[in-house]
């Protein structure tokens, strides 16, 4: 949530802060600004901010006359403290406007400080939890201290998830970075020293980059990085490992990401599997967990969020029918609150596609602190969880812009389930030749998933006829389930219709009362062992006078007889479904939203990646 870029040594700030914006901007959109440092301005700070939503940045580029300036700052925001105003937006100023600070995550004692600097005399003019860092910074060099002495003993009186990158007037070729939790990146190249939260702003700079840890301070002048602890002690940067191209973060011809990351997805798929099967047996190279390790696992809790989340139950169900492991998926941010039993016979899988969402995060370190061990399913190499877990497997989608979750979602739920198949393996639970049949369904999903995007026309002509619905059920039975999960997520989050997924079965526990002729059902169909329930299940919707759209297998005439609409996709291993079942509700949702003018790489109210509880 919230994008950080700054820039040091370049001829035009202002232009490249812009351009960072812009490749930040998925994490969130209700307002930008930036910050330049010139000497020349009253005060040193120029400052522009807007806020128009999803609108901002060219806001800045229209209004904004520049001054010459060397550094700069910038922040697209997703507003926490404070409305999604101009007022609010990031950089925020001292009171003298001689410090720019802009800020990721939340500040927590932030009305204590505040208290106390307004009983000092200090003014503040925003309702953010992110201004009173300038003010005690501007505080802090009134005592003599220059900017980076300033912000180390600053950031000691700071609680709570911070990512804060800092300029002040009198150090006009200085940037000032430091982190508790949320990240930051940091990097140098000829002249130019860099700062961001993320780095798909910084692909086409440099590749000369480093992950700040959680307390240290960094210092980033033109071609230079300092990095040291709160206590001033020098330290060696971590450096970045970057496997993504520059074109990877670019629309490449299609009209938002959402449709180019869902025509992705085979490649994805088939990335994501290179070097991991070999002649019908799961291999995973990079895994620093041992099969010893794995061998004496006894549980395994995947913890997760959103579409995350939904992988995980997949995954969960996975590891019990293949591995014959007990296991079950949780929601990362109740997991880490109900105090969960866990010891070193238990491994906790955390799943998220940006290693970044502070409720895994806390919820793995959770794991962790009880003595569970740990791996991460993540689509960003050295995130933050891939640093915290004993073990890591990388999806390789390729970086993910659009807000809602499509390769990589896929992807999870592909890599997720190779590894249920490398437990069985280990757990010796599965004849190796149903392994070897298994693992070769696995390898033909990159396939099937091309062939369901074949059909994309008529899945689009099916959205056509949803588009004025406000209210769908999504059903499903068990591996339909998460499916139809997932779809009532992609429907809510791009479209805004209101979409609640059941179990099939408990819509007679309850839900069923809602059912009548304005009534809209989208039911996972396809022809598992539960399918003959499912028709079961239809009719008894269609009873109450509900539309029903069913996704099925490719020609199941007896299913699209007794519905009034079809998704058909390809056939497969019943719990492979997911991954090819899930592309039309995609396209639906995708479809959907399009058709009433949503923007469907920036719905509203939401962020891409999730840095706050
Ligand atoms: O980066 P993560 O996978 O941890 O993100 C988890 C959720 O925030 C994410 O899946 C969210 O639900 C998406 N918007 C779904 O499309």
């Amino acid at each position: 949530m919230c994008g950080i870029i700054g820039f040091t040594g370049s001829d035009d700030p202002f232009g490249a802060l812009l351009d960072g914006l812009t490749l930040l901007e998925y994490r969130g959109y209700d307002s930008a600004g930036v910050a330049l440092v010139n000497p020349s301005e009253s005060g040193g700070i120029w400052r522009s901010r807007a806020a128009v939503r999803a609108q901002s940045i060219p806001e800045l580029k229209a209004a904004a006359d520049p001054p010459a300036a060397r550094a700069g700052i910038g922040h697209t925001r997703w507003a926490t403290h404070g409305a999604p105003t101009e007022k609010n937006a990031h950089p925020h100023l001292d009171c003298r406007g001689e410090v720019a600070v802009v800020h990721n995550g939340i500040i927590e004692n932030y009305r204590e400080l505040s208290a106390s600097l307004v009983a000092g005399g200090h003014t503040l003019s925003s309702q953010t939890d992110t201004e009173v860092v300038a003010h005690l910074v501007e505080e802090e060099l009134a005592g003599g201290a220059g900017l980076f002495e300033a912000v180390q003993r600053c950031s000691r009186r700071l609680r709570g998830d911070f990512a804060l990158a800092i300029v002040s007037a009198g150090e006009p070729d200085l940037i000032v970075a430091t982190r508790q939790t949320s990240p930051l990146i940091v990097g140098r190249a000829e002249g130019l020293g860099v700062v961001a939260s993320d780095i798909s702003a910084l692909l086409e700079t440099t590749r000369e980059l480093y992950a700040l840890e959680d307390g240290q301070v960094a210092a980033v002048g033109p071609g230079s990085v300092e990095v040291v602890d709160r206590d001033g002690q020098p330290l060696e940067p971590t450096p970045i490992r970057v496997s993504w191209g520059v074109q990877a973060a670019r629309r490449e011809g299609y009209e938002d990401f959402m449709s180019k990351e869902i025509h992705e997805q085979p490649r994805a798929l088939a990335d994501t599997l290179i070097g991991r099967v070999h002649d019908g047996l799961t291999e995973f190279e990079e895994l620093a967990l041992s099969d010893e390790e794995l061998a004496s696992i006894e549980r395994v809790v995947v913890i997760a969020c959103g579409s995350s989340y939904h992988a995980g139950y997949i995954g969960a169900a996975s590891l019990e029918q293949w591995a014959r492991i007990p296991a079950h998926a949780e929601i990362a941010s109740e997991f880490r609150y109900r105090s969960p039993v866990l010891d070193g016979s238990t491994l906790v899988v955390a799943i998220s596609q940006s290693g970044e969402t502070v409720d895994t995060y806390h919820a793995l370190r959770e794991a962790r602190r009880r003595g569970g061990r740990t791996l991460v399913i993540t689509n960003v190499v050295d995130s933050l969880m891939a640093r915290e877990a004993d073990g890591v497997l990388y999806t390789r989608a390729g970086p993910e812009i659009g807000v809602a979750s499509t390769k990589c979602h896929v992807a999870q739920i592909l890599l997720v389930q190779l590894f249920a198949l490398h437990l069985a393996r280990i757990r010796r639970a599965l004849p190796p030749e149903e392994a070897a049949r298994l693992a070769g369904a696995i390898e033909a999903l990159p396939g099937l998933v091309e062939e369901a995007l074949g059909k994309a026309e008529r899945y689009e002509k099916v959205a056509e006829e949803l588009s004025g619905v406000n209210d769908v059920f999504f059903l499903g039975r068990n591996i339909g389930y998460p499916i139809a999960l997932e779809g009532a997520l992609k429907l809510k989050e791009l479209a805004y219709v209101r979409a609640e997924a059941y179990a099939a079965g408990e819509m007679k526990h309850g839900p069923i009362s809602l059912i009548d002729r304005h009534s809209v059902a989208v039911v996972v169909a396809t022809r598992g062992p539960l399918w003959p329930k499912l028709l079961a299940n239809i009719e008894e919707l269609r009873a109450r006078g509900a539309t029903v759209v069913a996704v099925t297998d490719e020609g199941d005439a007896e299913t699209a007889g007794l519905v009034e609409l079809v998704l058909e996709v390809p056939p497969t291993e019943e719990l492979l479904t997911p991954v090819v079942a899930v592309v039309p509700l995609q396209l639906l949702a995708y479809a959907v939203a399009r058709e009433r003018g949503n923007d469907v790489d920036r719905p509203r109210n939401l962020a891409k990646v999730v840095t706050v509880e």
